[in-house]
């Protein structure tokens, strides 16, 4: 039987572990990307292509390594713990060349439409028509991925922010900000704090006069370090903290973490105190900086903008600022399909997809979304994951359930996730697609057969079991046993606090130990002067006459 085709739309990572998940199982992939090289929204440029994914060049990512990599390549030790988007190119590459996934990418090729054929009911192959340098040909697929990101479209809701057409200053949104140089000096309003809201307030506000964070909701601020200097992913993404969500009241976790977080800096004195409480529903933002630059007064966090004046803006709580230079729009992103407007409806930046991967009206199974989510966690495993189920679908080794159940597992997600957004809890595009991050790969695994089962590990292999559930949830766990398994998984997982700690260690440290007796010795001599003070005190009635 000849190799079933497939065609992967993107070559971002999610097109590229897609490619290798086809290869894995014998299928044939072939990968369009529009642009020259690999990598999309990771691979810098000053200026990109409009319709690629672009990113400002300081990026560095907000998930650690260890958390963030392919499950059957790890990121190699001397890589730092979080990447500048330079090195994480440098990873995609070398993932690339490990598994020779180059050779099905073709570039500069646009595809236009994906279109079911006439017999796609019986055959489930679709028509895909690609454009290369004008050009345009059509070939037929038994299976589509697609790959293409969701962080493309900008999304820009002038509507809601009255008098922008009379601001005379420059405004524009997040993905064309690149570096900070010709802002230097200027008086700037960053709007939004999601992750690059605070990051570039944080990187502004070192050249500019004066910055501006306007929020309308406030938000949680997260470290990328945490106790002992560990990336703080690494402790909070566990199956252990999974399972204390499980058995511990809600309200009490989020006490907790909610004091420990305003341990950093409480929150509501830096005025970024959310409505919403810190575990679910939130979307919490990682930022190192801007603590510092809030109490440094480079930051000023402000309300929402009411309404723009020529030079300037008045917020909800009446102050007004004026002299105004530029104003950077952070709000976001919406996605859409426009090689498949026939059979897939992009709603309110919804798509009912069942798992977040298909379509669940289709006749066959055989178009899928891959990395359409935003975990609060990295995408790439997921991606993976998704890619491992969803080949193993297109195969026929895995069943999707009927339509209608599909439909109602859409709802029922839905439903939870509304129940979840509390109803004061503005909603925001990216809350759409967003899940929880290991009860959602533990789903993905479970469905392909490889999600590590605890109790076994336990009986048969306790060093690894209490890695696995203490452990950060790192994607080797899923290399473990099933459909592409992988032998250097145990081995991974067991190594990866040396990964964690290795490129740290640029400056050998003797030991220094501090002799602990000291303070103990201070202490005990303290500790007998005053019982012996105390006590010739309590003798003293009696001794007198004698002395
Ligand atoms: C500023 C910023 C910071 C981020 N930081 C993190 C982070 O720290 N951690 C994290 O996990 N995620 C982060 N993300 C999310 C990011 O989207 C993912 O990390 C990841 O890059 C998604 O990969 P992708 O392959 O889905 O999409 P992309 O990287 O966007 O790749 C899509 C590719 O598809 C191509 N393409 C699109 N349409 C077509 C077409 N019709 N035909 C052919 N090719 C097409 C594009 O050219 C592009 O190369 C960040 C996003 C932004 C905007
Ligand atoms: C990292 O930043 C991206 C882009 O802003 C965001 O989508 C993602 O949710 C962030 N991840 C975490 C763990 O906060």
């Amino acid at each position: 039987m000849a190799k079933r085709r497939v065609a992967v739309i993107g070559a971002g990572v999610c097109g590229l572990s897609s490619i290798k998940c086809c290869l894995d199982e014998g299928l044939e992939p072939t990968c369009f990307e529009q642009s020259g090289d690999i990598g999309g929204l990771w691979r810098f440029e000053e200026f990109p292509e409009r319709d690629r994914a672009s990113i400002y060049k300081s990026v560095i990512i907000n998930s650690s390594k260890e958390m963030m990599c392919f499950s059957d390549f790890p990121i190699p030790a001397e890589f730092p713990n979080f990447m500048h988007n330079s090195k994480i190119m440098e990873y995609f590459r070398m993932y690339a060349e490990h598994f020779d996934l180059l050779k099905y990418i073709h570039f500069k090729t646009t595809v236009v439409t994906v279109a079911k054929r006439l017999d796609f009911p019986i055959t489930g192959q679709w028509d895909v028509v690609t454009e290369t340098e004008g050009k345009q040909e059509s070939a037929i697929f038994d299976g589509v991925m697609v790959c293409t990101g969701h962080h493309t479209n900008a999304h820009l809701p002038l509507d809601s922010f009255p008098g922008i057409e009379k601001f005379t200053g420059r405004y524009f949104h997040s993905r064309d900000y690149k570096s900070p140089q010709e802002f230097s000096g200027k008086r700037a309003i960053v709007i939004g704090i999601g992750n690059s809201g605070a990051d570039l307030a944080v990187e502004l506000s070192h050249t500019a006069e004066q910055v501006f964070l306007s929020t309308r909701q406030g938000a949680w601020i997260v470290k990328r370090t945490g106790e002992d200097g560990y990336p703080s992913d690494t402790a909070y993404i566990t199956h252990y903290m999974e399972f204390l969500r499980c058995i511990v009241p809600l309200s009490l976790l989020n006490y907790l973490a909610e004091k420990k977080l305003n341990a950093n800096f409480n929150h509501e004195i830096y005025g970024l105190q959310p409505r919403h409480r810190l575990i679910i529903p939130s979307h919490p933002t990682v930022s190192d900086g801007l603590p510092n630059r809030i109490i440094s007064g480079k930051v000023l966090v402000k309300p929402n903008i009411r309404e723009f004046t020529n030079t300037g803006a008045i917020f909800e709580d009446g102050t007004r600022e004026e002299d105004i230079d530029v104003v950077v729009f952070a709000t976001g992103y919406s996605f859409s399909f426009p090689f498949l407007e026939d059979c897939i409806k992009v709603v309110e930046n919804q798509v009912s997809l069942y798992k977040y991967v298909f379509p669940p009206h289709l006749e066959k199974p055989t178009l899928v979304f891959i990395g359409l989510i935003q975990p609060l966690g990295s995408i790439m495993p997921i991606a993976e994951l998704q890619g491992r189920w969803a080949t193993r679908v297109f195969k026929g080794l895995n069943q999707l359930p009927s339509a209608s159940n599909m439909v109602a597992d859409i709802t029922q997600k839905r439903e939870e996730m509304a129940k979840r957004i509390h109803f004061r809890y503005v909603k925001s595009p990216r809350h759409t697609i967003q899940v929880d991050y290991i009860d959602y790969m533990d789903e993905v695994a479970c469905l392909t057969g490889v999600k590590p089962s605890l109790l076994s590990l336990f009986l048969m292999d306790p060093k690894l079991a209490l890695e696995v559930f203490f452990g950060p949830c790192t994607p080797y766990q899923y290399r473990l046993r099933g459909p592409g398994k992988w032998d250097g998984a145990r081995k991974a997982i067991l190594t990866q606090r040396e990964r964690i700690i290795k490129p740290l260690k640029t400056r050998a440290v003797g030991d220094y130990t501090h002799h602990t007796l000291g303070p103990y010795l201070f202490m005990i001599v303290c500790a007998i002067t005053l019982f012996v003070i105390i006590f010739s005190y309590s003798l003293a009635p009696s001794l007198n006459g004698y002395i």
